[in-house]
């Protein structure tokens, strides 16, 4: 009898580590798809733009190194002339990111496009 009891208690034991382990596992990889790039979807300085500069260019471009790309200084160091202009293709900003061989490797195709997007916008500071 006392044999049948440890028994039932290790097999309680057993699944009650299964079901953790399932349980972290299954928490483990939760992955947001990103939100596509659509040239008709407003594209917002604070929340798609900055956040490109704080993860990438801010390293360099944090003051010393012109443009200051720091939050809450950037859209003024942007907004300086011919940086940004119409149509997009054609603002310093934008050839600057993609054609420069420093700068090249540090955006992503997406990055670009969102860029692009935001500066035929209007490049407002949204
Ligand atoms: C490793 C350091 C470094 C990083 C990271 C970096 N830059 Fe630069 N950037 C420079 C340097 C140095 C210059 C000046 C020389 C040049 O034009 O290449 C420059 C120049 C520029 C210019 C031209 C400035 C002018 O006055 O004409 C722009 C625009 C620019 N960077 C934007 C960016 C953006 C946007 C990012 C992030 C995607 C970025 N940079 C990341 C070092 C960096």
């Amino acid at each position: 009898m006392n044999q049948k009891l440890k028994r039932i208690r290790q097999i309680f034991v057993a699944l009650v580590i299964i079901a953790a382990v399932e349980g972290f596992s299954s928490c483990e990889k939760i992955s947001y798809p990103e939100r596509p790039v659509d040239p008709n979807a407003t594209w917002h300085f604070q929340t798609d733009i900055q956040p490109i500069f704080n993860g990438i260019c801010i390293n360099c471009h944090n003051g010393v190194q012109s443009p200051d790309l720091r939050s809450g200084k950037s859209y003024q160091a942007l907004t300086r002339a011919g940086f940004l202009k119409l149509p997009g293709e054609t603002s310093l900003f934008y050839i600057q990111i993609t054609t420069q061989s420093d700068h090249i490797p540090r955006t992503t195709a997406a990055e670009k496009l969102k860029i692009l997007y935001w500066i035929n916008q209007g490049a407002i500071n949204n």
